[in-house]
């Protein structure tokens, strides 16, 4: 082992023992719930892929969707109905000039469609990297069908040339700021206003260092404003950090905002930003030794408050692939303007003949502030606009654009951590309980085609659930969320899917519903069902804090599976766990079944091996789930099994409905043969899985008889198994032992 390596495991290693045993880190999603379970509107044409633009146009009912060559008009309520289309393809001979400079004519040579706006006049600004030569058009929609107008405006500075490029673009007053880079090479990044006179960065390792652009927001903040401060444009970026001393090439995520009065400076900083300031965000994962890097944000405002009162969502994963935690922490909108407002600048010093170190500025600030907005303070000493700012002023925030403190995130800690599939996109909304209580719920997307739905509870974090929203499974590239609708709409390579904010029918029991705690759903005792606080008029159970199912109502009898099995085979009873988060304990005839070779428990149900006369009773399987209140007990299944007799015929009958319905029970000799193969290699591969895999996860901690990670890290498997478990009732002499613990 390299020596470095070495002591890298040996300073990562108590820490992450540590975080085992407190576990506030990772937290697994309640429930998964697979592709075909999800009842979600899907989108996607033949042969047309990269779907990863989106425009909500609530007021035309239509989602527009950008795609590779292709923009859709898709009905907003369900978005597998299309509207319209119109193909926006480059030209034999733009393809041709792209392929000659040495890119790949199938994958880059295309136009992907990068940007959509919604203009003052009702038109859309549209523009793609038409194969490495960005370009813009104008777009309407009229008597049900989507038009360019042909307009080829030049899309540099706008909209990236290389499609696999981050970028970040925002409308504001008709004026498109952008954030891309401006050249082939995409080596000139820039921060840019197309207004009549175009605005942008210096070219300045010191305001843009090899960036990645994520996001971007605007902020109203001249409203009520005393100071008369003018409202901000808000990018949010990661780039190689300047101000650490390392050898290595370091990320930090960033946050940076300009005025959108700012018009540039007289001389000094010509047609450039006066008010780039840039700032350090953080979100500290205690396991990560390096900063965890931004991806995307949301912007969440409640509209009844002050833009103060706004917050900023944000999703960072781990740089370098040190670690797999991926994290979400919020931030104030205040506390970023207040670090603007009035923190403290860095400035380098020169140490070494060819080495610059950052620190704080501590000397004299020119008046007016550098990187102010024009503000009543400035206008009384006869600034009106920052073409009036004095050089002093621009020299300096030329040069000393970033902040000297950092961000932090509200509590100082993120608000969700998941150990697995990197996050991608991330979504907020409000809701307020059965009580009056508000709640943000938050949906992330991640890179494994699912989306987790969690809430920070008074500092727990829980998933809710995890929902396969793209099968096979594809990066989420695009997220957004209507509240005319109260649907959320995501894009993929692939497609676009669109989903309602809950589907409270998954939980069928008022125990389910409540220990899902999900601020969107209630049991309603009068219908007996798990139903949706926005449908319902009555007065619904809920418990969100706590998970107290106590107040459920005692659930329905249940009406044993009668089951009749031969000596001397093996037979499975099922028992499907709604909650990754539930063990499951069997009973027969109300006596505990302790597991032995030939009584195994598994997730997903009891396996019996060479049954014998004395099997035969009562069989209950009940799932065991702790909340913060309790611990609640439920009955999932109930078998009579009998053991049938030679000679009593009647009994090949009865055997198992079950498993008639599950398995082939005219499937040829070939089929048995398949099955126990696959079961053999199934349970080789676990085996093998769980022989080498040490201590990998903290997330099987809460489960009585088995690890999530299986089901997370091989879904595969779990198909398998489900798929060969289905198929009882015949001998299975594969490993038997070797299938529990
Ligand atoms: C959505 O639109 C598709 C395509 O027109 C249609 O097949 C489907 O039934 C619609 N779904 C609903 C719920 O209306
Ligand atoms: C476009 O989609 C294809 C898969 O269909 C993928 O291989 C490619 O990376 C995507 N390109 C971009 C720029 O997202
Ligand atoms: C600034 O605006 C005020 C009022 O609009 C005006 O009186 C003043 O002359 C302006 N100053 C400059 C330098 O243009
Ligand atoms: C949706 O959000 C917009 C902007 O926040 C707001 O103006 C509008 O009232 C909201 N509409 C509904 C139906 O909540
Ligand atoms: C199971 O068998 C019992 C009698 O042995 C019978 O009363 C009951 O109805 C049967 N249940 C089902 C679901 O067939
Ligand atoms: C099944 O159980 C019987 C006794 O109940 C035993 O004689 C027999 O060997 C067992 N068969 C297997 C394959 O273990």
């Amino acid at each position: 082992m390299h020596p470095l390596l070495s002591l890298c495991v040996f300073w990562l290693l108590p820490v992450a023992l540590v975080l085992e045993d407190a576990s506030p880190l990772d937290c697994v999603p309640r429930k998964t719930v697979p592709h075909d379970m999800v009842k979600a509107h899907l989108f996607h044409e033949k042969g047309v892929f990269n779907y990863s633009t989106m425009l909500l146009r609530e007021d035309l009912d239509l989602l527009l969707l950008g795609a590779r060559e292709a923009v859709y008009a898709l009905d907003l309520n369900n978005i597998s109905k299309k509207h319209a289309s119109v193909k926006w393809e480059v030209t034999k001979e733009q393809k041709d000039e792209c392929t000659n400079k040495g890119k790949d004519p199938e994958k880059d040579c295309m136009n992907y469609i990068r940007i959509l706006h919604k203009m003052e006049d009702n038109r859309m600004y549209v523009c793609g990297t038409n194969a490495f030569d960005p370009e813009c058009d104008y777009m309407s929609y009229a008597d049900g069908k989507l038009t360019l107008e042909k307009k080829e405006e030049d899309g540099k500075g706008k909209c990236p040339f290389d499609p696999s490029q981050r970028y970040s673009s925002i409308m504001v007053d008709n004026n498109l700021y952008s954030a891309t880079s401006i050249n082939f090479l995409g080596s000139e990044p820039i921060l840019m206003r197309s207004s009549p006179v175009s605005i942008r960065t210096e070219f300045k390792t010191s305001w843009l260092n090899e960036p990645h652009f994520v996001s971007m927001a605007q902020m109203p903040e001249s409203d009520k404003n005393e100071e008369g401060d003018d409202d901000k444009v808000y990018l949010f970026f990661s780039e190689t950090a300047v101000e650490c001393d390392c050898y290595n090439k370091l990320m930090v995520s960033r946050v940076a905002r300009v005025c959108k009065g700012d018009l540039g400076g007289q001389r000094t900083l010509q047609k450039k930003w006066t008010s780039f300031l840039k700032a350090r965000m953080d979100c500290p994962v205690l396991e990560s030794q390096l900063p965890h890097i931004i991806q995307d944000t949301y912007l969440w405002c409640d509209p009844q408050l002050h833009w103060k009162d706004c917050m900023f969502y944000a999703i960072f994963t781990p740089q370098w692939g040190t670690s797999d935690l991926s994290a979400v922490c919020a931030y104030k909108v205040s506390e970023i303007s207040k670090v603007f407002a009035q923190g403290k600048y860095k400035t380098p010093v020169p140490v070494e003949t060819s080495f610059v170190k950052w620190v704080m500025y501590s000397g004299d600030v020119p008046v007016p502030r550098p990187g102010a907005c024009i503000n009543n303070e400035a206008r009384k000493a006869g600034i009106n606009q920052t073409l009036d700012l004095p050089d002093r002023t621009l020299q300096f925030i030329k040069d000393r654009p970033l902040m000297d403190q950092s961000i932090q995130p509200i509590g100082d800690k993120p608000l969700l951590v998941r150990r697995g599939a990197t996050f991608t996109r991330i979504i907020v909304n409000e809701m307020q309980d059965a009580d009056g209580e508000m709640y943000h719920v938050m949906f992330v997307g991640t890179d494994e085609g699912t989306m987790l739905k969690a809430v920070n509870y008074d500092g727990e974090m829980f998933i809710i659930e995890e929902i396969q929203l793209f099968d096979p499974p594809e990066p989420i590239k695009i997220l957004k969320f209507s509240n005319v609708t109260a649907q959320l709409y995501a894009g993929s390579d692939y497609g676009a899917a669109q989903i309602p904010l809950a589907s409270c029918e998954r939980s069928s029991s008022c125990m389910d519903c409540i220990l899902a705690r999900d601020p969107y759903c209630g049991w309603d005792n009068v219908v007996r069902k798990c139903v949706a606080l926005s449908s319902s008029q009555r007065k619904l159970i809920q418990s969100l804090k706590k998970g107290d199912a106590s107040l459920c109502p005692d659930a329905d009898p249940f009406k044993p599976v009668n089951r009749s099995i031969w000596p001397g085979s093996n037979t499975k009873l099922h028992c499907p766990s709604s909650s990754n988060l539930a063990g499951t304990r069997w009973e027969r005839d109300k006596q505990r079944l302790t597991p032995s070779d030939r009584f195994q428990l598994q997730q997903d149900g009891l396996y019996i091996f060479n049954v014998s006369d004395r099997d035969g009773g009562r069989y209950r399987c009940l799932s065991v789930e702790r909340s913060k209140t309790n611990e609640y007990t439920t009955t999932v299944a109930e078998y009579q099994l009998t053991i049938a007799t030679a000679g009593s015929g009647k009994s090949i009958d009865t055997l198992s409905p079950q498993a008639q319905k599950d398995g082939p029970s005219v499937a040829g000799l070939q089929a048995v043969v398949a099955i126990l193969v696959i079961s053999l290699l199934v349970l080789l591969a676990w085996n093998f899985y769980k022989g080498h895999i040490p201590l990998p996860c903290k997330c099987g901690k809460k489960n009585g008889q088995q690890s999530h990670e299986e089901g997370g890290l091989n879904p595969e498997w779990h198909h398998e198994a489900q798929r060969s478990a289905a198929a009882e009732d015949k001998p299975m002499v594969s490993g038997r032992d070797k299938i529990g613990k």
